[in-house]
């Protein structure tokens, strides 16, 4: 048996590299899933490939900094899989203008912390009651290793949205751990994924970037799958309040 078997998953951002993993595993692993993202057609297609395998599954749109939205993606997704045991707050946004402290723009600092602060903050306070109505379950959110590490290219905006994400998931471990929800994050370090690819444009930048990775390679969406599921599953239900750092060691690499 699955270890998500017979549970029902929000995820956010589901259209996306990782979210797109998580959807296909927390399937695989026996859950219904509602796949929510601002494109819906990303969102769909994760969602045929989970039909296709005969997982159950459905695609929501929805904008996450946006609070109505927000409500009425929680209420469908609990409609349609009839219920919510475990929201994982993955939707994102790293803007390659966000860049040093120094030169920030207010707008752009608003949208950063508007999607992916304000987005997990919606989404966990629509989806708690329906956690608390199916006897408690776990939240995942998505921090980011830059949450706990400075970097010489900086990103400020994304960074402090994700350094509030860690700090507001002890927050809400907290208040939630007596009524049986567990909320953990995640803080990946770079992933493979088109977005960051565009980082590391040469064999030689790549080289340069992985000499501080014991493990000598960058993380794959599956990587960060296996742990959300794994937070999502009953196999941690005695880890809460934990912001888990993946990255392959480079943030105990001290060059
Ligand atoms: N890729 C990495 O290296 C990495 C590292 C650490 C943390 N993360 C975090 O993981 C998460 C997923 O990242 P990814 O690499 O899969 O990125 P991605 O761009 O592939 O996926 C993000 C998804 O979120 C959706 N989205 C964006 N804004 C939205 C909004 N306002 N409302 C609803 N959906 C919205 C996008 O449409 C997209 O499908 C993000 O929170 C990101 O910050 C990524």
């Amino acid at each position: 048996m699955g270890s998500l078997q017979g549970k029902r998953a929000l995820i956010t951002g589901a259209g996306g590299a990782i979210g797109r993993a998580a959807a296909l595993l927390f399937a695989r692993e026996g859950a219904k899933v509602a796949a929510v993202d601002i494109a819906l057609d990303a969102a769909e297609a994760a969602v045929a490939e989970i039909n296709a395998m005969e997982g159950r599954a459905w695609a929501i749109p929805a904008d996450v900094a946006d609070e109505a939205s927000a409500e009425r993606a929680v209420a469908r997704a609990a409609e349609l899989m009839g219920g919510v045991d475990i929201l994982f707050n993955n939707a994102g946004i790293m803007p390659h203008e966000d860049r040093s402290f120094e030169d920030a723009e207010a707008a752009q600092w608003d949208r950063i912390l508007g999607v992916n602060l304000r987005g997990t903050v919606h989404f966990s306070k629509y989806a708690t009651p329906h956690i608390l109505a199916a006897g408690g379950g776990a939240i995942v959110n998505m921090s980011s290793f830059l949450a706990v590490l400075g970097c010489s290219y900086p990103q400020d905006a994304y960074t402090a949205s994700k350094g509030a994400i860690a700090a507001l998931t002890r927050s809400m471990a907290v208040q939630l751990g007596p009524h049986g929800v567990r909320v953990n994050a995640l803080a990946p370090g770079p992933i493979l994924t088109a977005h960051v690819e565009k980082f590391f444009p040469d064999e030689e930048a790549r080289r340069i970037r992985l000499a501080r990775y014991p493990l000598g390679r960058f993380g794959s969406t599956t990587d960060v799958a296996e742990l959300a599921c794994f937070l999502a599953s009953e196999r941690s239900a005695w880890i809460t309040g934990q912001v888990i750092v993946l990255d392959g060691g480079a943030s105990c690499n001290y060059l």
